[in-house]
């Protein structure tokens, strides 16, 4: 975990040319060459935190140094809070899956900052201020709540619908046959399947030199400055 924190900082501090000592360290005449572990990808997991599932995740994503952004249902949060540290202290993002997974294109705007904000306060309460990113659920917003939003949000761009196939080796076969660097995966952390899944498929990824970060840090690392109200579905594609 820390080995890969410090090559993910090392690397951003290279892409922005200003590692500490670098000009001395190297001859002038070799070009700077990105780690093979340039390729980043996004893993996140929306609809927990669930006990069991979620915790045999975080300890499986922990021993394989990885990151993941969890998007949480506020009213499954009490009595998870411990679950919730630990995705912060572990290094990975948290962010907002409304508070009753609510399709919140059809709120009022009054249903809709209760949805939203009632999972933000409890976020604030149980890990302190900060900006919890939203993805909405079935990833629908209108465009006049677009607008009412104060952090990014975050659609994805390889589903492998493992709500529905509940299977761990069909998962694995379907985030892997189309995922590309960049790319943000959805998945749910309350099925058992999936969290074999998520596990096999950062094994088999990063095997391929793939390192796995957070929503924002992906964002980040392309140099892309996430705005309030933009959905995110990659770092190559924007709505909004
Ligand atoms: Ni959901």
């Amino acid at each position: 975990m820390k080995r890969r924190r410090w090559a993910l900082c090392a690397l951003l501090a290279l892409l922005l040319g200003c590692l500490p000592g670098r000009e001395t360290a190297s001859p002038a005449a070799n070009p700077v060459e990105l780690p093979a572990e340039s390729r980043f990808v996004a893993l996140t997991f929306d609809d927990g935190p669930r006990r069991d599932t979620t915790a045999r995740l975080l300890d499986g994503l922990r021993e394989r140094g990885a990151s993941a952004t969890f998007f949480l249902v506020g009213q499954q949060i009490a009595g998870n809070e411990d679950l919730l540290r630990r995705m912060r202290d572990e290094g990975h993002q948290v962010g907002n899956h409304s508070w009753s997974h609510a399709d919140l294109k059809s709120e009022s705007d009054g249903g809709f900052q209760q949805e939203i904000g009632r999972t933000d306060a409890l976020l604030r309460e149980t890990l302190g201020e900060g900006d919890y990113w939203l993805r909405p659920p079935y990833g629908f917003l209108t465009a006049h709540q677009r607008q009412l939003l104060t952090v990014p949000a975050v659609k994805w761009s390889v589903d492998p619908e493992d709500w529905k196939l509940r299977n761990t080796e069909k998962d694995v076969a379907a985030v892997l046959q189309g995922v590309q660097p960049g790319d943000i995966i959805l998945m749910h952390d309350t099925i058992p399947a999936t969290v074999d899944a998520a596990l096999r498929i950062v094994d088999a990824l990063q095997a391929e030199g793939y390192t796995f970060v957070t929503v924002e840090e992906l964002l980040a690392l392309s140099g892309v400055e996430a705005q309030p109200g933009v959905f995110y579905c990659s770092v190559a594609a924007v709505e909004g």
